[in-house]
């Protein structure tokens, strides 16, 4: 049954009359500076939500921005989703809200990228917003406390055991720039060493197009040296990749069948582009640069339809037994479903989430509900891959 309770339009006046307008231009606020602004409340409300005052807020979130329902249960890499829309890479980078992603409505959070070793990142500015396009571009080089850090604090969270958690928790691994190439599989199994425990699922990620020479991990025999030296603990979670949309056809298509090969629990398709869409010409408001000018990656709109021909064509390469996780560009009820359609399992979304606001979530979860009935299907994994078209209201 669906859980529809009454919108109490916390969030919505909050995020529509203060929070979206400012982020809803280029150059209004500093876009890095908000969402380490919103992490630290929301850090401070994770950590101490049993306080009777800050479980009633938290209850009045999850009314407003949860949709409990049956059919959009899956059970993925034995993990149980309650539903299949979760908060991409790069948000929650250190894992400090990690006890409330389920109150705003998310069915999973992947918290990451963390490293082995802490590092600062890249200089600012690193995060640019394209309000025109709903899109960012960003070389943030993975800033993050470390990965033996982010075990106190997810320590310090007394977060339920993995496989119990009103949302799947996983985490998202990258190299360390120091660590030299050649030794990334050690740089990871650092990393995996600290945090496994902790994880529901865990993504190798060799897709961020900020670190020098991540991506080359992507080829098969790098990703098998990784994967069977991450394999040899005795606690390994499920272990997905996660791709980047500028792979050639080819490439991904032969990842496809590697991974199906080495039976990965599943691909994350897709990171940020360096291709620019057409848009190399746009000049961003902060720097005064075009595009084609300003390095890093880009996020939003223009990435969708790339995005989506990824994810159709791991599926078809792959076929139905390898779970794919689909993000890029996802912003509504109809790319969302676009997605699954064309054969995500779940669904991830960032950039579309800090545009449109937390309402999002739980519009997207009534337009796949929607969708089901009108498309007469008993679940969502139902729809895997089955390009039947968006019905009704665009
Ligand atoms: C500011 C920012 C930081 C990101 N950091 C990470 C990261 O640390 N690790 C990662 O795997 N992906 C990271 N991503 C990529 C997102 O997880 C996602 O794959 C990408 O943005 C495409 O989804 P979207 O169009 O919904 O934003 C980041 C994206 C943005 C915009």
């Amino acid at each position: 049954m669906t859980n529809k309770t009454t919108n109490t339009g916390l969030i919505d006046g909050f995020y529509n009359n203060l929070l979206g307008p400012l982020l809803r231009v280029d150059d209004g606020f500093d876009a890095e500076k908000v969402t380490k602004i919103a992490l630290t409340g929301l850090a401070h409300m994770s950590l101490r939500r049993n306080w009777v005052g800050i479980a009633n807020i938290l209850e009045l979130l999850s009314n407003d921005l949860q949709r409990n329902d049956v059919r959009l249960e899956q059970s993925l890499f034995g993990c149980r989703f309650k539903n299949p829309v979760g908060l991409a890479a790069g948000f929650d980078k250190d894992g400090v809200a990690s006890g409330l992603w389920h109150c705003f409505g998310f069915g999973f959070a992947e918290l990451g990228t963390v490293t082995f070793h802490k590092q600062e990142g890249n200089p600012r500015p690193r995060l640019f917003r394209l309000a025109e396009e709903q899109a960012a571009l960003n070389r943030m080089g993975f800033n993050n406390d470390g990965a033996a850090i982010m075990r106190r604090t997810l320590e310090s969270q007394s977060l339920p055991l993995p496989g119990d958690r009103a949302a799947v928790l996983g985490i998202n691994l990258g190299k360390s720039r120091v660590t030299p190439l050649d030794m990334a599989s050690e740089d990871y199994a650092a990393s995996l060493e600290l945090l496994a425990k902790f994880a529901d699922y865990v993504v190798i990620n060799v897709s961020s197009p900020n670190t020098p020479g991540l991506r080359s991990l992507q080829s098969s025999t790098s990703l098998k040296v990784l994967v069977d030296r991450l394999r040899k603990f005795e606690i390994c979670p499920p272990l997905l990749v996660k791709i980047a949309p500028d792979l050639t056809n080819q490439s991904i298509d032969d990842l496809a069948r590697f991974a199906s090969e080495i039976s990965l629990a599943g691909v994350i398709a897709v990171n940020t582009s360096l291709d620019r869409f057409g848009l190399e010409k746009r000049v961003l408001a902060q720097s005064g640069r075009t595009l084609a000018e300003e390095p890093g990656g880009l996020s939003g709109v223009p990435i969708r339809c790339r995005a989506t021909e990824v994810i159709r064509r791991l599926r078809a390469i792959a076929g139905p037994k390898l779970p794919l996780i689909g993000v890029g560009g996802i912003d509504s009820p109809q790319t969302a479903w676009q997605r699954i359609v064309a054969g995500a399992s779940l669904v991830q979304v960032y950039t579309g989430w800090i545009f449109r606001g937390p309402q999002l979530v739980p519009g997207i979860l009534e337009g796949l509900l929607e969708q089901l009935d009108r498309h007469g299907f008993d679940n969502i994994s139902d729809a895997v891959g089955t390009e039947v078209p968006w019905i009704g209201r665009e």
